[in-house]
């Protein structure tokens, strides 16, 4: 039996699970988030009221309302990791890379794990999507920021396993036989694919078949609301002419696709780009067009941001159980009501649809499996929930061979297998 201790961590964009295998046992997802509505599942937030102090998961939204939503709150920051250009933010004067955020937060994890087993762990099965870019470049950079991330946590040893692979081996529990299985996997930041020869017992390294994703999947849904509908009450459309200026200008792409985007909006808050929202709302063509920008402005100054983006995920949510849902935020200066459809949800997410079913197509291709081979479709994660997705698997493997994980355990359990493997000596199959 192996004494040594393994953590394994599901470092989700929106959530986070942690499980162990410790003692030669394993521990499924601990109870890291004693406030939150599911104890195993942290959301992955970070909220500094000031420099020095930091809270976590459900806390970081208790303490953002009751501290008057003063300071910053990171949601989504996962995502950043392959943006080549986005080494980190400010805070009051002083530099917080991406690394030291997500590090923070993989340190604060480790902590909570280690008090709740009561030992010191220094090694971790860390989960990565199929792809964090589609640029190989852009990938290889953010899994090196990543092991940057789990160094600055305190990790010695670090095991990063694709996330839908330990999908994939949670479901290998259920098989009676050898299938073919592929596994999708629908997060907040990205939607992950794997096709597997799955059996029972054993495994080899040959069984993996493909691996794919892309990095668009529920944040990319929400932001939808807002690139076609919403963003137009913050000033997207405002028209505005510099002094002595001739030409009519729309706000720059640089700021509306910040507004457009969980993982981005707070960056809004950042210096030069606030100045420049003053600017235009100085040189509005129109009252509408400088009232707009002053939406805008609420939504930064008052802190608006983090719940105005809830209501939108929550409405979209809505929208799996519902054809028709009102959005309706109410904040003074920026009360905003708009029945959103699924009619309308699912014409806006077009795009993002045919991207992610490009990469599921091309997972299959690149194993050279038709869709009439696979046994087994599984799939998980939030955004499996919405309709349209699993239609789409509906309509091109059929019903019967569908099967939707309603529990968000799945890559965590995969994980924490892989932990097995390690403590054992053996390799995970990759
Ligand atoms: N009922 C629902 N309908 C639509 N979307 C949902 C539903 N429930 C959750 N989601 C979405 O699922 C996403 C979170 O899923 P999950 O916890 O699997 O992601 P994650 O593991 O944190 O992200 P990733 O794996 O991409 O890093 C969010 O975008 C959330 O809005
Ligand atoms: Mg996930």
């Amino acid at each position: 039996m192996s004494t040594d201790s393994f953590l394994s961590i599901d470092f989700g964009t929106s959530n986070s699970l942690v499980g162990a295998y410790h003692q030669g046992k394993r521990f499924e997802a601990l109870p890291l988030d004693e406030k939150a509505a599911d104890p195993t599942m942290m959301r992955t937030l970070l909220y500094f009221p000031n420099p020095d102090l930091c809270y976590y998961g459900a806390d970081a939204i208790e303490q953002y309302i009751e501290q008057d939503m003063e300071g910053r709150l990171f949601r989504s920051f996962k995502s950043h990791l392959p943006n080549q250009n986005y080494l980190g933010t400010v805070l009051d004067n002083r530099i917080l890379t991406l690394e030291s955020l997500i590090g923070i937060f993989l340190l604060e994890l480790k902590k909570r794990a280690e008090k709740i087993l009561d030992t010191s762990i220094e090694k971790a099965v860390i989960g990565r999507p199929a792809r964090y870019s589609m640029d190989s470049v852009a990938d290889g950079f953010a899994l090196h920021r990543m092991q940057k991330a789990a160094t600055f946590a305190g990790f010695k040893e670090v095991q990063f396993v694709p996330e839908p692979l330990a999908a994939a081996f949670d479901y290998r529990r259920q098989l009676q036989s050898e299938k073919i299985v592929l596994i999708g996997d629908f997060g907040g930041g990205t939607s992950d694919f794997t096709l597997i020869k799955l059996r029972p017992d054993g495994f080899a390294k040959e069984d993996v078949l493909a691996i794919d994703g892309c990095p668009l999947a529920g944040d990319a849904l929400d932001s939808v609301f807002m690139s076609h509908r919403l963003n137009e009450y913050f000033g997207a459309k405002s028209r505005y002419r510099l002094p002595m200026g001739s030409n009519v200008l729309t706000m720059p792409p640089a700021v509306s696709q910040r507004l457009n985007h969980p993982a981005h909006i707070v960056h809004l808050k950042e210096k030069d780009t606030y100045e420049f929202i003053r600017e235009v709302k100085k040189c509005s063509l129109t009252k509408k067009d400088a009232d707009a920008v002053e939406r805008l402005f609420i939504l930064i100054e008052d802190q608006q941001i983090f719940p105005f983006f809830e209501t939108i995920e929550k409405t979209k949510r809505g929208l799996s159980n519902s054809s028709e849902v009102l959005f309706d935020f109410d904040y003074p200066g920026l009360e905003i009501k708009e029945n959103f459809t699924t009619a309308q949800f699912i014409e806006w997410a077009h795009n993002t649809r045919e991207k992610i079913f490009a990469s599921l197509d091309e997972c299959l291709t690149s194993a050279g499996v038709p869709a009439e081979k696979v046994d087994l479709v599984c799939l998980t994660g939030g955004t499996a929930k919405v309709p349209f997705i699993q239609q789409e698997f509906e309509k091109r493997f059929g019903q019967e061979r569908l099967q939707t994980q309603s529990h968000f355990h799945s890559v965590l359990s995969g994980l924490t297998e892989s932990a097995g493997f390690w403590a054992q000596g053996t390799c995970f199959p990759l």
